[in-house]
């Protein structure tokens, strides 16, 4: 799938992953596909992350492995070198979209306000990552955005939880959200992959109902 909309609307929730010790990487994988959560995101904010990005790409074929927390061009040669199938932003400044636009790496960058959803959209993006949700207005400010920025469609994240998940997933405009919940650092840290699993099963009822 080249398609990031495609991608990322292949699923409910991408869970947003924060990689301390790659020996940790694959069996978190393992744990989200197997519940069905396929579409993960490895932010850049860890020494490991790209090791763990390659390292799970290749024991886990069936997870599209994307890199999130891109902030420079420079990092998004390095996330494709490690084999990232897709990037993610918090933002979009603009060295960063100038080589992101010749890349060819399907990518969803970051916006939190009409006039930046509004400058994606206008460079050929219709599909944007909505950061920081919660904190930035979240269902309301998207249900305020979805009638003057018809065709414009986001993945909200920051601040989804099991609770407010479904109140965005109900939106006309928003396509799937992204979310740190399924895998969080106390279960990682103590390798309980069977209850990082159980809630990544747990989410994947609750938002497909
Ligand atoms: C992100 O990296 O997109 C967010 O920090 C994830 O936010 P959350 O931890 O609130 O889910």
């Amino acid at each position: 799938m080249t398609d990031i909309r495609a991608i990322c609307g292949s699923v409910p929730l991408i869970p947003v992953l924060t990689i301390e010790d790659v020996d940790r990487a694959v069996p978190l994988a393992q744990a989200l596909v197997i519940a069905g959560l396929s579409v993960l995101e490895i932010t850049l904010r860890t020494e490991t992350a790209l090791n763990a990005i390659q390292a799970v790409r290749a024991a886990c074929p069936d997870a599209v492995v994307g890199a999130g927390t891109l902030r420079t061009a420079e990092d998004l040669t390095r996330c494709v070198d490690a084999g990232a199938q897709f990037g993610v932003s918090p933002g979009a400044p603009e060295r960063l979209m100038d080589a992101v636009d010749g890349s060819g790496l399907p990518f969803l960058p970051g916006c939190a306000s009409a006039t930046e959803a509004m400058r994606l959209a206008d460079r050929g993006y219709s599909f944007l990552k909505f950061f920081p949700a919660q904190a930035a207005g979240g269902t309301a400010m998207l249900t305020s955005l979805a009638e003057p920025l018809s065709g414009i469609e986001f993945c909200p994240t920051g601040g989804i939880t099991i609770d407010n998940a479904r109140d965005y997933l109900a939106l006309p405009n928003v396509v799937t959200v992204g979310g740190s919940w399924v895998a969080p650092k106390a279960l990682t840290k103590s390798e309980d992959w069977k209850g990082i699993e159980n809630l990544a099963r747990q989410a994947v009822s609750h938002l497909t109902q």
